[in-house]
């Protein structure tokens, strides 16, 4: 998929916020200014959670509460894994924060450095964002294990629909 602008990328997060229900892994690829972040944002919408979704860099995890006013009913944990180092699965190192939200109720989306997916266990959904010259975005959806296979065929079809 060819994202062109920063919204279409924040669009994309919203469409991929629809197929996404708590206890579901995330995994944000690419690297620095990709828009691992942007993305966030769109899936903050997507989900309508509380708070500005901004980089984590000063914090290893934010959690953004659902708007239950809004609709939102899911809340949304957002991590830098550059600062949790190592581990098979990010969502053990964050329960391990005592955040005062589970993981199993929440979603989890881990912005990740390039290269640094490979040593995860548990089943997720990688989102590589790759930047072209002309500041478009290649975004490429990798289904790890679960049932992610069925849900990126799911949104590639709305990808497909919406182009
Ligand atoms: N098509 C696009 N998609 C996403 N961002 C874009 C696009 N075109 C330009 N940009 C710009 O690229 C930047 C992406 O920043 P963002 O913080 O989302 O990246 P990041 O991958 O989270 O970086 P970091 O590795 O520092 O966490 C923003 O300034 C955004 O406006
Ligand atoms: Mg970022």
């Amino acid at each position: 998929m060819i994202l062109k602008t920063v919204d279409d990328t924040r669009d994309f997060g919203v469409r991929l916020a629809a197929v996404l229900r708590p206890g579901d892994l995330v995994v944000l690829s690419g690297p620095l200014g990709a828009g691992k972040t942007a993305l966030a944002q769109g899936v903050g919408r997507g989900l309508r959670v509380l708070g500005d979704v901004t980089s984590p860099t000063f914090v290893i995890a934010r959690v953004h509460r659902p708007d239950r006013a809004a609709g939102g009913t899911v809340p949304m944990v957002h991590v830098d894994a550059y600062r949790l180092g190592n581990v098979t699965d990010p969502r053990a190192q964050v329960d391990d924060l005592d955040l005062d939200a589970s993981v199993e109720d929440s979603v989890t989306l881990v912005e990740w450095g390039e290269g640094m997916v490979e040593q995860l266990a548990d089943a997720y959904l990688e989102v590589r964002i790759d930047r072209r010259d002309d500041e478009a975005r290649v975004i490429e959806l990798i289904a790890h294990a679960g049932d992610w296979t069925d849900r990126v065929a799911t949104l590639s079809e709305a990808a497909a629909e919406h182009a």
